[in-house]
């Protein structure tokens, strides 16, 4: 008996003879010869679907990784699994996240898989295979769509969806009419692929590639360019090397590598999201991160790359300069070198290889002139934050960096779309922007919200930025003074859920503080007045299905949005 290949995880029916042949059977009714049926097994998770404009380009991808490997003598067994694709799902991509895990999870451990291939790239995608591939523990390999190509409107550039979000707030501000904002519309994303800017989606490709759970290079080739292809080639070759080797993700995934992981979030300017991914991923692995460790690593790590939304490149224009082989090697003194890769060399071994900069361009900074000195990212503490908050310095205003203004409170993302536009609403740019109830549990789902936008009639005066606060996420193609992930969120009784307009808040990046300026005494009365603070009264939780497991199981956002049951106790700590 064999546990590989086509024997492996026999289906129970009491008999395993009977098992193995009635399997073989079936197999041999798809047209595998006895051959075919003694190789090992590359399961490819392809994530192609209609409803993932990203993935357009998978089943192309997929018959590539399909060539490498039975090049290297495997036998390769193409499988679905739940797709997400950002704009098309409601009420946000992020409630499914870890429903897409699950699904991938059992799929990869149910099935007979020596190794798996796991294909996706839009936003969320990524984060879940890997999830799940850690908690399987069975070799597994990540290969992305790869980015977009820009488009183009006159004589600009265009990329989604950073340039979506500035064009709509010109149409806001009414400087746009509405034939121009539907012809932008039509150039924003022009070919297959995923998100162009250092967005979610090039975050996670980016950090994948880190981790050593991705090939060299594949984060950055364009979707449509053919080393994409030659790419997934070898991708297929590598699985069955792994399979020989038996390279699982815990060998990969160590606590060294999530700690590089994190460092080149901040030097790419990378997603706030990676910062909640990136906890999920480690968590699943029995590893710890303290928001704080990201604000220590960000006070030691410059910010390298100059792509939108924090710079001016694109994706294809990062790929061009070396992508993100330039910046491993320009971080090279601060990495930890000894972490294996999916090929089986270490990140030292690879970055070895012989190395010029490429002085002709300036989309990657090198270390010695970066283009900022500090991360991206800073952690935020205080009253309204006590187990953390994020800020995305490099996408901030410099001069909102210390404010202190009046509370305008949104209790809610239905309160936000009534009244954000109302003439009448009492706002000024100096005030705070506040949205409560738009967390992982309050919104449910924890939806890109906290990117509110500004107020049309300050839009209208050429306000570009605001301070604003919430427990929601922000697109990572998105910019401007924005906290974020406010843990605890206002709906299980975080301090947010308190804030009532024309309250003071005071955020100090310098201190790393976002404070509530009201006594003790009234927040108690407050307190008393108000219960949970939550909109959601118990009588409309929901009664059953994956929401009724969201809402009993989801983690907040310090811990990565997980549920609770899925991620084991920590072994090690990243503080
Ligand atoms: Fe898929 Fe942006 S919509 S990456």
């Amino acid at each position: 008996m064999t546990d590989q290949g086509i024997e492996r995880g026999l289906t129970d029916y009491g008999d395993r003879g009977f098992s193995r042949y009635l399997r073989r059977a079936f197999a041999k009714s798809m047209g595998y010869s006895d051959e075919d049926l003694a190789k090992p097994i590359v399961g490819i998770a392809n994530t192609y679907s209609e409803f993932n404009n990203c993935h357009r380009g998978l089943k192309e991808l997929a018959e590539a990784v399909k060539r490498g490997v039975w090049q290297a003598g495997g036998l390769p067994l193409e499988f679905p699994t739940i797709s997400l694709g950002e704009p098309f799902l409601h009420p946000t991509s992020m409630l499914f996240r870890n429903l897409m895990a699950m699904d991938t999870e059992e799929m990869i451990r149910a099935q007979p898989i020596d190794c798996v291939v796991l294909m996706g790239g839009c936003d969320k995608t990524t984060p879940a295979q890997l999830m799940a591939a850690a908690s399987a523990g069975v070799p597994a390999i990540v290969l992305v769509a790869g980015p977009m190509m820009t488009g183009a409107f006159g004589p600009e550039r265009l990329g989604a969806c950073t340039d979506c979000r500035r064009f709509w707030g010109e149409y806001r501000g009414g400087r746009i009419d509405d034939a121009t904002i539907r012809r932008i519309e039509g150039s924003l994303a022009t070919t297959q692929g995923t998100c162009m800017v250092m967005g979610t989606a090039s975050t996670m490709a980016c950090l994948t590639e880190t981790l050593g759970m991705m090939l060299p290079g594949g984060a950055a080739i364009p979707a449509v360019h053919a080393d994409r292809l030659r790419q997934a080639e070898q991708t297929g070759r590598t699985a069955v090397e792994m399979i020989a080797a038996g390279r699982t993700p815990d060998q990969i995934m160590t606590p060294p590598a999530f700690e590089n992981a994190c460092r080149v979030l901040l030097a790419i300017g990378g997603s706030t999201n990676a910062v909640i991914h990136l906890t999920a991923m480690a968590g699943r692995m029995g590893v710890a991160i303290e928001p704080g460790f990201f604000d220590r690593l960000s006070e030691e790590t410059p910010v390298l790359v100059n792509l939108k939304p924090t710079g001016i490149y694109y994706m294809e224009d990062f790929h061009n300069a070396g992508g993100l082989e330039t910046v491993l090697q320009e971080l090279r003194p601060k990495l930890n070198l000894d972490c294996l890769s999916v090929t089986g060399r270490t990140l030292g071994e690879r970055l070895d290889d012989r190395w010029n900069f490429p002085d002709w361009q300036d989309v990657i900074a090198p270390a010695a002139k970066p283009l900022q000195e500090k991360g991206g990212l800073v952690v935020l503490r205080g009253n309204l934050c006590p187990d953390g908050a994020v800020l995305k310095r490099s996408a901030a205003s410099a001069d909102l960096m210390q404010h202190e203004g009046r509370a305008v409170v949104f209790d809610g993302l239905e309160d936000l779309a009534q009244r954000i536009d109302d003439p009448a609403l009492d706002v000024a740019p100096e005030d705070v922007l506040v949205l409560k109830n738009a967390g992982p549990k309050g919104a449910p789902g924890m939806p890109e919200a906290g990117y509110l936008p500004i107020p049309q009639k300050l839009a209208r005066q050429g306000i570009k930025d605001m301070v604003r606060i919430s427990d929601a996420r922000m697109s990572g193609t998105a910019f401007g003074t924005i906290v974020l992930h406010i843990a605890p969120e206002a709906s299980v009784g975080g301090l947010l859920g308190l804030v009532e307009t024309g309250d003071r808040v005071v955020l100090d990046v310098d201190r790393r503080r976002l404070e509530l300026m009201v006594d003790e005494e009234e927040l108690h009365r407050r307190r008393a007045g108000k219960g949970s603070g939550s909109p959601r009264a118990a009588a409309s939780l929901p009664a059953r299905g994956y929401l009724k497991l969201h809402m009993e199981q989801v983690e907040q956002a310090n811990l990565g949005c997980d549920l609770a049951f899925l991620r084991p106790a920590s072994k090690t700590t990243l503080a």
